[in-house]
C-alpha cells in the first residue's frame, strides 16, 4: 500500500505541474480554460494558489506525456487520470485515453499539501453532464476523509477558532479570493465522521454556509446529530436566493458577505427546530414529531462540558415550542 501510495502521489504532482502548463502556457488553455476562468473572476494569483489547470480536448494529450515519462499503465488507471477505452478506429486494441478531455483542473491536497486527487469541471454552461468529475477511491483518495481547502485553510482556521464549510470547489476559491480563508468544502456530499476530525484538530466552532435551495438544507440538517457527537459548536448560515457563496460573495462583496454570516448564523438546533416547525405548520402530530427530533439531537450534547449549553438549549427550545 505504501508503494502504491507513493507511486499515486508522483503521478500526481506530474499530472498538476502538465494540466497548469496546458492552462497558462498553451493557446488551447489560455482561449478556453483561462478565459472561461477569469471571465469568472479569478485573477491568476488565485489561480496559481490553488494550482489550477486544464486538460486539453484531445484524446491522449495527458496519456502521451504520462507513458512517454514511464508511468506504469496501473498506476494510471488507478489515478483515474487516465481510462481504458475501445474505440472504433482501434480494430478491437484497448486504448489509453484522457478521463478529463476539455475539462478546468481542481487539485485536491491533503493536510499535508500532496496531491491526493483531482475535480474535473466542464467549462461553462453544465449541459454536458456530469458538470464535475472525482478521481476515483484509490490507496490515498478516501472521498469520506478529504475536505477540500484544508491545506490552505488550516493556519486561518487555527487563528480564528473557527472553521467555515461550503459545498463547493469555487466556492472555497472565491472566498479566498476575497480574504476569507478559513474555509473548506465537503464536495456535496453528506458530511462523515473522519471529515468532521479534521475540523476538531483546529477548532470546535463549525460554521456551515450552505446553498438557500432544499438541498442545501437537507445536506446541513443529515450532518448535526454526528457534529453534536463529535462536541462541535455549528452554526449554519444559508445564502439566499439561488446563489451559492461563490456567486454571493462576488455580487456583494467581501465586507458584506462577512457581515451577513455574522449577522445571519443561526446555531443548528435552533436552525434544526426552525425547519421542523415551519413544515408541521399546525399538524399536532407533526410538531411531536419536531420535538422529539430536538429531543434527539439534544441527547447527543452527552459531554460533561456540553452540559451548560444543553441547558441553555432546553430552555430556547421549550420557549420556541411553547412547552
Ligand atoms: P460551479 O458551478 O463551478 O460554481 O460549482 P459549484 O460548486 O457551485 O457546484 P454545485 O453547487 O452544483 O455542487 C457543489 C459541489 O458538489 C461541487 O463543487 C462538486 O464537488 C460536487 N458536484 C457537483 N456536481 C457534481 C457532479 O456532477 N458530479 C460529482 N461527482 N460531483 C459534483
Ligand atoms: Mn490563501
Ligand atoms: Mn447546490
Ligand atoms: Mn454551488
Ligand atoms: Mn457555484
Amino acid at each position: 500500500i505504501q508503494q502504491a501510495a507513493e507511486s499515486l502521489h508522483v503521478l500526481n504532482n506530474f499530472a498538476q505541474k502538465f494540466f497548469t502548463e496546458q492552462l497558462l502556457q498553451t493557446e488551447e488553455g489560455q482561449s478556453h480554460a483561462l478565459t472561461y476562468l477569469e471571465e469568472r473572476g479569478y485573477d491568476e494569483k488565485i489561480i496559481t494558489h490553488f494550482q489550477l489547470g486544464y486538460n486539453p480536448q484531445s484524446r491522449n494529450a495527458f496519456a502521451t506525456a504520462a507513458l512517454q515519462n514511464q508511468f506504469n499503465k496501473e498506476v494510471l488507471l488507478k489515478s483515474g487520470l487516465l481510462v481504458e477505452r475501445n474505440p472504433a478506429s482501434s480494430a478491437g486494441r484497448e486504448e489509453l485515453f484522457d478521463n478529463y478531455r476539455g475539462r478546468i483542473i481542481f487539485p485536491i491536497h491533503n493536510n499535508t499539501g500532496k496531491i491526493i486527487g483531482f475535480g474535473a469541471r466542464v467549462i461553462g454552461k453544465a449541459d454536458r453532464a456530469p458538470k464535475y468529475i472525482n478521481t476515483p477511491e484509490n490507496e490515498i483518495y478516501i472521498k469520506s476523509k478529504i475536505l477540500y481547502g484544508s491545506y490552505f485553510a488550516r493556519h486561518s482556521i487555527d487563528k480564528n477558532n473557527e472553521c467555515l464549510l461550503v459545498e463547493g470547489y469555487t466556492d472555497v476559491i472565491s472566498l479566498h479570493q476575497a480574504g476569507i480563508d478559513n474555509v473548506v468544502a465537503s464536495g456535496g456530499t453528506s458530511l462523515t465522521t473522519d471529515q468532521l476530525r479534521i475540523v476538531k484538530k483546529y477548532t470546535n466552532n463549525l460554521t456551515i454556509i450552505y446553498d438557500g435551495d432544499a438541498a442545501g438544507v437537507k445536506a446541513a440538517m443529515r450532518g448535526l446529530d454526528m457534529a453534536l457527537e463529535e462536541g462541535l459548536n455549528v452554526k449554519l448560515v444559508l445564502i439566499p436566493d439561488n446563489e451559492d457563496p461563490d456567486s454571493y460573495v462576488k455580487k456583494v462583496g467581501a465586507d458584506a458577505f462577512k457581515s451577513f454570516i455574522a449577522a445571519n448564523k443561526k446555531d443548528f438546533i435552533l436552525f434544526q427546530l426552525d425547519v421542523l416547525l415551519k413544515e408541521a405548520g399546525d399538524d399536532i402530530t407533526k410538531k411531536k414529531e419536531a420535538v422529539n427530533q430536538v429531543a434527539e439531537s439534544l441527547s447527543k450534547l452527552n459531554r460533561a462540558e456540553d452540559f451548560t449549553r444543553r441547558q441553555a438549549y432546553i430552555h430556547e427550545c421549550a420557549a420556541a415550542l411553547k412547552i
